[in-house]
C-alpha cells in the first residue's frame, strides 16, 4: 500500500500574516493517515519550516532552477530550497509551463536537479480542454510524463501529479472514472520506465480537490493523494482535505 501524500500548492500567494494559517493547521490535524506537504512561495519557505519543526507536515518549493548555481537573476536553485528547509518541490506545473514556457525538457532537468539536492520531485502533468475534447487525454499526460523523467532518475525520489488544466482553479473536476482512467495509464507509462519500482511511486490527482470532493477522489483506484491549489491556503479547509485521506 502506498501511503497517500496530501500536498498544497500556495501558488503565488502567502504574505508574513498568513503563516498563521500553518500554526491552525498544526493544531487541527492530530496525527494523519497521510504524509502532508505545504508548498508556500519560496520567500515563506524557511519560517514555515520553523514552524513546521516536530509537526505532521514538511515544507516543499513549487520550482526551482536546473542548476546548482551561478547567473541566473531571480532563479532558486533546488540546492537553495534544500538549505532553507524544503524537502521537495513541484515541478513543471501547467502555470509554469504556460506563464513560462517551460517544456517537459527543461523540467526533466530540473527534475534532476531536485534529486542530486536530494529533494522529492513531484511531476506534474495535464491535458487542456481542448485536449480532453479531442481525445487525446491519456495521449498527452504519458507524452508529458515520459519527457519530464531524466534518464536514470531513482523512482524512489518521485511522485506524479495529474492535474487537468480545465480543473485547476474552475470548480470542474473530471468524473471518477475519468480520474481513475488517467491514474491508471500514468501508472503504465511509469512502469514501461522502472518495471516494478513503479507500483511505489504515488500519482497524486489536483484540480479543484476540496473539502466537499475529496473522500470521494482520495477513494478512486490509483489517486495516491491530491495536490491542493486554493483549498490549501486556509488551515479549515486544508485540515478537513486531510481529514479525507
Ligand atoms: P486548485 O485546487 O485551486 O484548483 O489548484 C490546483 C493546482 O493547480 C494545484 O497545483
Amino acid at each position: 500500500m502506498r501511503r497517500k501524500l496530501i500536498a498544497g500548492n500556495w501558488k503565488m500567494n502567502g504574505l508574513s500574516r498568513d503563516l498563521v494559517e500553518v500554526e491552525r493547521l498544526r493544531g487541527a490535524i492530530g496525527q494523519p493517515e497521510a504524509d502532508i506537504l505545504i508548498c508556500p512561495p519560496a520567500t515563506l519557505i524557511a519560517r514555515m519550516v520553523r514552524i513546521a519543526e516536530g509537526a505532521p507536515f514538511a515544507i516543499g518549493g513549487q520550482d526551482c532552477h536546473w542548476a546548482p548555481a551561478g547567473a541566473h537573476t531571480g532563479d532558486i536553485s533546488a540546492r537553495m530550497l534544500a538549505d532553507a528547509g524544503a524537502t521537495a518541490v513541484i515541478l513543471g506545473h501547467s502555470e509554469r509551463r504556460a506563464d513560462h514556457g517551460e517544456t517537459s525538457e527543461l523540467v526533466a532537468r530540473k527534475v534532476a536537479a531536485a534529486r542530486q539536492a536530494g529533494l522529492l520531485a513531484i511531476v506534474c502533468v495535464g491535458e487542456t480542454e481542448a485536449e480532453r475534447d479531442a481525445g487525446r487525454t491519456l495521449e498527452v499526460v504519458g507524452a508529458q510524463l515520459r519527457a519530464s523523467l531524466p534518464p536514470g532518475v531513482d523512482p524512489r525520489g518521485l511522485a506524479v501529479a495529474y492535474e487537468p488544466v480545465w480543473a485547476i482553479g474552475s470548480g470542474r473536476t473530471p468524473t471518477g472514472a475519468e480520474i481513475a482512467a488517467v491514474h491508471e495509464g500514468l501508472r503504465a507509462t511509469l512502469a514501461a520506465s522502472f518495471g516494478p519500482a513503479a507500483e511505489g511511486m504515488r500519482i497524486l490527482y489536483g484540480g479543484s480537490v476540496k473539502p466537499g470532493n475529496a473522500a470521494e477522489i482520495l477513494a478512486l483506484p490509483g489517486v495516491d493523494g491530491a495536490l491542493v491549489g486554493g483549498a490549501s491556503l486556509r488551515a479549515e479547509d486544508f485540515a478537513a482535505i486531510i481529514a479525507a485521506a
